[in-house]
Order: C-alpha cells, then structure tokens, then sequence
C-alpha cells in the first residue's frame, strides 16, 4: 500500500478520536511518529503497522498513537501576562462575584505535564500571604494522553525544566531535590491539584463549575467544528461570571460569542455573559 494512503488514514483516526489536524505539509511528522511508535512496538515497518491498525487499534498502540500525536509543549509561568491577570483582575474579580468562604474552582485544560497548575497554585498561595485572605483553592488538571498526565501526578522536573519560567525564589520555596537531581513539588502545591484523564472531544462528567478555565495551546490544533463544540461545553462548565483564558495565540473571533472580551496589560481574557444559552 502507497505510504501516502497509509498517512491518511493514521491521520483521519488521529482527526476523529483527538480533533487534532495533520495538514498535508505535516505528514511528514506524523510518519516520523509512526516510525517510532513501530519502533516501540517492535514492529517491522508503518506499512506492518498499518496491517495491525486494519485489526483494530487498542491497548498501548492506542495509546502510543494519541500520546504521539499531541504537542506537549509547556512551561512554568506561561505568557507571564496571564498570570499578572488572574492575580490583578480575575481573583479580586471571584471575591467580589462569590460569598466569603467559597473555594476558588479552577481547571487547567490540556495541563501536558502540569506546569501550568502549579503555577497557578503558587500564585495563589503567595497571593494568599501577601493578602492574608486564606482563599480555598482548588484545581484539576486534565489531558488526553496517559503518559504526560502521569509525568504530572509526580510533579517532578528536571533542572532545565525548572529553568523555564519559574523564578528561583519559588523554586527554593516549593520544589525539593531529589537524589536524581530532579526538582520535586511540594504537598503544599500538589496538595490543591488533582490530575483527570479528559479528552476535551468527549462528554464532560464534572460535579462542580469553574471560576476560571484554562483553555491555552489546545484548540489551536483542533479543526474549526471541534473548536465551537470544545467551547460550547467548555462555556457550560464555567460559573455564572466566570473567565476563560486561551492561548495567547489563540481568540474566540467566529468561534463563540458567550463572552465579553477584555485585555489587561497584553493578556486577554474572556468573561462568561450573564445570560449565555446553555447548550441543550
Ligand atoms: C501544547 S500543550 C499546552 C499545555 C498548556 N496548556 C500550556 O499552554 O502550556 C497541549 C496539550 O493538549 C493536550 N491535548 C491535545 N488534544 C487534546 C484533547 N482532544 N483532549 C485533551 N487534551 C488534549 C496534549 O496532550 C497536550 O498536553
């Protein structure tokens, strides 16, 4: 079989079970991927891989697929500009919103490797010294590959890791080192975040809404149907008065109109409309 027909339909599958497009001029990632997933899987060639995908794909090739179809670039304080916004306008924001008392609900979507929860829990906790407010917090992560998600439940970094984005001050007050020489995160953060397996494609079983949702990096690999889907339910998941922050790449122009767009100091942020429709 011609490799190029081969590409296509690992991509259509891609496509359907993550939403994530392989443009054409991209096929050539896909077929290095697929290259190290036969690798992996000991398997002679893409084209004996595709004889296995014919019988069904389950099980770890599944899995090695959706892990090596994602993008898990990350870092600690991603767009410091965002955080300067939830600091300055979106916690003041849920105090005045919300009863005293009522926990702060947060959800990283497409967390990859948890950097971006555990900068949100710093600020918070240093946010909660500064101010002596004490604000229950709490915040889920969550992401569709197995691999990463487990790299987050261990909160365990590697020195260029830590190197990317979190100012020492934080590093000395909330990671530890280990024996590996691997920055570990202490109870004091983790103790507030819990790691979910969440395809965003698929239905959402949640027990509470969010005050804030972080939505970044994610929805830029989705095609234009799943994005309006993505955030129909998303928008559903979010409290009455609620933010939703994207990618600084990325907006909401022509995908959703359920919110107030406002920009504060280079980071934009989208506040749920009072009376946005649910989705039916
Ligand atoms: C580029 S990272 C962004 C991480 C973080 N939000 C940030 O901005 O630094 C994108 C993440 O989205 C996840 N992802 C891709 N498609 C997904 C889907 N359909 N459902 C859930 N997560 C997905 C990937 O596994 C990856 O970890």
């Amino acid at each position: 079989m011609q490799l190029e027909r081969i590409l296509l339909f690992f991509a259509k599958y891609i496509e359907s079970e993550l939403g994530i497009v392989y443009a054409d001029h991209n096929y050539f990632q896909l077929q290095n991927r697929l290259e190290e997933i036969a690798k992996l899987l000991s398997v002679e060639s893409i084209e004996k891989l595709f004889t296995q995908a014919e019988a069904g794909i389950t099980g770890p090739f599944k899995q090695l697929l959706l892990d090596l179809a994602t993008n898990n670039e990350t870092s600690f304080f991603r767009d410091p500009r965002v955080f300067k916004a939830i600091e300055n306008v979106v916690i003041p924001n849920f105090l005045q919103n919300e009863p005293q008392g009522t926990q702060l609900r947060i959800w990283s979507g497409a967390s990859s490797t948890g950097q971006e929860a555990l900068s949100l829990a710093m600020l918070i906790s240093e946010w909660n010294l500064k101010t002596l407010k004490n604000i229950p917090f709490s915040i889920l992560g969550t992401d569709i590959s197995e691999r990463i998600l487990l790299r987050a439940q261990k909160a365990d970094y590697s020195q260029l890791e830590v190197q990317r984005g979190l100012p020492t001050p934080y590093l000395v007050k909330y990671f530890q080192k280990n024996d590996q020489d691997r920055w570990i995160a202490n109870s004091t953060l983790t103790s507030h975040i819990q790691f979910k397996k969440q395809n965003l494609l698929a239905p959402f079983a949640f027990s509470q809404k969010f005050h804030l949702i972080l939505l970044r990096n994610v929805l830029i690999y989705q095609a234009l149907p799943s994005k309006i889907e993505i955030l129909r339910r998303v928008t559903d998941m979010l409290a009455p008065g609620g933010v939703l922050i994207l990618g600084s790449g990325e907006s909401l122009l022509g995908l959703s109109s359920d919110y107030h767009q406002t920009a504060h100091e280079g980071a934009v942020i989208y506040l749920k409309k009072e009376f946005h429709q649910s989705a039916a």
